[in-house]
């Protein structure tokens, strides 16, 4: 698979270290499955490795992607001006694969809304969102969903529940119980494990992405592997066998 160039049409922030990068590529990435990601090379001539970022969107030759600043590499994607080029490595792993007649719950952590965008538009007015927020200015980050019915939680209890998304999540769990909920979950790895916690009693199906570090993105390194249950090969790469796993084949 090569990297496909293209050149930054826009690279906006949203809110708060929040962005949202467009880029117009030589060539679509084709099909893309929701919770599939691409590896973008950050244009800093000192920064060697790719950085992973889930596909927020893809139409046409348009990709859009929303990230949060947090280090290095996104710093320098943040400095990135409209017209810049940019190479993007994609679409790659396995995605979220929603069962039928099931009540999909997805539940969200920050920047992990990004992870479930595009399976919420797939989705419609069939799934609830969970989403958990630092503050209630994160939330216009989920203004785009049409008819899903959102609930959200912030930590510093500006708006919806006060607390996390995973105890929101606790408080409506009994309303799904009957309706064959099937959970489907992005964000960072704390918030992965107290899913877990709160799950385990009833034992849903649950599909996570998981956030690992990422160095070729391709199944070449090694780099990102997880722990599964499986016993003859408990190892799995994030980047290919993931970033979407079973919740109940982790071992977290
Ligand atoms: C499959 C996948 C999809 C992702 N999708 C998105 C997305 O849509 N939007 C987005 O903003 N981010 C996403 N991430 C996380 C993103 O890749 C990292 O934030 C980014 O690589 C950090 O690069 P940096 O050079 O700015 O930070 P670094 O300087 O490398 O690190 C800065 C801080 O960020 C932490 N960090 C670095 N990489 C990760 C990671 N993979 N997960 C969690 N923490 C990390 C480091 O531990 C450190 O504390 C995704 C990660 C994966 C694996
Ligand atoms: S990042 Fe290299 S194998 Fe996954």
């Amino acid at each position: 698979m090569d990297d496909i160039p293209g050149k930054i049409t826009g690279n906006d922030r949203v809110t708060g270290n929040y962005r949202r990068l467009t880029v117009r590529l030589e060539r679509s990435l084709g099909r893309v499955s929701p919770g599939q990601f691409v590896m973008v090379k950050v244009p800093d001539r000192d920064i060697f490795l790719r950085r992973p970022f889930s596909v927020y969107d893809s139409r046409g030759r348009t990709l859009t992607i929303v990230y949060r600043v947090v280090g290095k590499g996104t710093d320098a994607l943040s400095a990135a001006v409209r017209g810049a080029p940019l190479m993007v490595l994609g679409p790659l792993g396995r995605g979220f694969t929603p069962g039928r007649g099931n009540t999909p719950i997805v539940v969200a952590g920050g920047i992990g809304y990004a992870g479930v965008r595009m399976l919420l538009k797939r989705l419609g007015d069939r799934a609830t969102l969970f989403f958990g927020a630092t503050g209630k200015d994160e939330l216009c980050l989920a203004e785009d969903l049409g008819t899903t019915r959102v609930l959200a939680s912030t930590m510093d209890g500006s708006f919806g529940f006060a607390g996390d998304v995973v105890g929101l999540l606790g408080h409506h769990l009994d309303d799904y119980l009957g309706k064959k909920p099937e959970v489907f979950a992005c964000g960072p790895s704390g918030m992965v494990k107290s899913l877990k916690t709160l799950l385990e009693p009833v034992r849903i199906p649950c599909q996570v992405s998981v956030e690992e570090r990422m160095a070729c993105g391709m199944g070449l390194c090694f780099g990102c592997v997880v722990a599964t249950r499986d016993e003859t090969n408990p190892y799995k790469r994030a980047c290919k066998e993931g970033p979407v796993f079973n919740l109940w084949d982790l071992l977290l």
